[in-house]
């Protein structure tokens, strides 16, 4: 079936403002949908995830082809507090949007997060059992289960630490070198892992799926793990300042209301061995980043 038309949620989001300007490339009707934000780029279509008619309205008159769901109350900490917003937006909208999909036989793509998992061990499988230890992982988890019920294709695609340029959030490697840049004393957890992921590439991986429809699960994440302290370390070698503002602190210092995975790596080898569109290394990343 061919591709007309893509709606994307959370467009001038993180991750959305890329994806909508990589599909642009390739597709003319991507309806850009927002809240509060307005993207700039795509068909700017408001959509609030918390209105049921909303979302059931907007999917009767657009009729997607394809929908990439990447909106969602991504603040751990609000969602920590505000559970039962979080779980409105990120597991009962998903629903909705889902059960919508299915009706128009559109090909659904949800966007769910490393913090699905515990973190004791990282380097997890899409197949390993998800067990979260904070509310936005469990609102994200109950998002995934939603698909159990779905008979149309669709995919879960899992990623960690999105990274990329924004105007309004500051990613990690974005503040490391601002405040190096100004030689700036800034903490860094040292014993907190990742598989930290460039935005720019997991959008391409996104864009592979849709037009090839490969369906179930799969982790979209860089192709390193890394401490947070030593991704600033990284960082601080391929901008050439000098690492000794970096202090270390650790998980247990953090005044944090939600608790956070220690490890929350993903195992990328079946996107490695699928997609054409492979898992960036943070150093190759990184050098894009900082030369654009
Ligand atoms: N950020 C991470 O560390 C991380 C890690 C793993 C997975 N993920 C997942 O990746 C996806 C994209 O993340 P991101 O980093 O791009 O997030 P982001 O920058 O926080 O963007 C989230 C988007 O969701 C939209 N949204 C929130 N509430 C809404 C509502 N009621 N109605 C409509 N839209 C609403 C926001 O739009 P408005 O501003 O217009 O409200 C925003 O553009 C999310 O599904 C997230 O769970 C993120």
């Amino acid at each position: 079936m061919e591709i007309t038309k893509i709606l994307v949620t959370g467009s001038a989001g993180l991750m959305g403002i890329q994806v909508v300007k990589d599909l642009l490339d390739n597709h003319k009707q991507v309806y850009s949908c927002y809240n509060k934000t307005k993207p700039k780029l795509g068909i700017i279509t408001h959509l609030d995830l918390t209105k049921k008619d909303d979302i059931v309205n907007t999917m009767n008159r657009i009729k997607p082809d394809v929908v990439i769901h990447l909106g969602a109350m991504t603040d751990v900490e609000l969602c920590e507090t505000e559970t039962e917003l979080a779980k409105k937006i990120n597991t009962d909208a998903t629903e909705i949007l889902a059960l919508e999909s299915e009706k128009h036989n559109t090909f659904f793509v949800y966007m769910s997060t490393d913090y699905v998992f515990d973190g004791k061990v990282g380097m997890k499988k899409e197949n390993d059992e998800p067990n979260p230890i904070n509310f936005y992982g469990k609102s994200k988890l109950d998002g995934e289960r939603v698909f159990k019920k779905i008979t149309t294709p669709n995919i879960i695609v899992r990623t960690s630490t999105p990274f990329g340029i924004h105007s309004k959030k500051i990613s990690f490697p974005i503040w490391v070198k601002k405040n190096l840049e100004l030689e700036k004393e800034i903490s860094v957890i040292v014993d907190q892992y990742t598989s930290p992921s460039y935005v720019p590439n997991i959008s391409k991986m996104i864009i592979e799926i849709i037009e090839r429809k490969i369906t179930g699960i799969i982790h979209l994440a860089g192709a390193t793990k890394i401490s947070r302290y030593d991704f600033a370390v990284q960082i601080s070698k391929i901008i050439n300042a000098n690492k000794q503002f970096l202090k270390l602190t650790k998980m247990d210092q953090m005044d944090w209301k939600a608790q956070r995975p220690a490890d929350s790596s993903l195992s990328v080898s079946k996107a490695n061995k699928i997609l054409k569109n492979k898992p960036e290394k943070i150093e190759d990343s990184l050098k894009s980043l900082f030369n654009q």
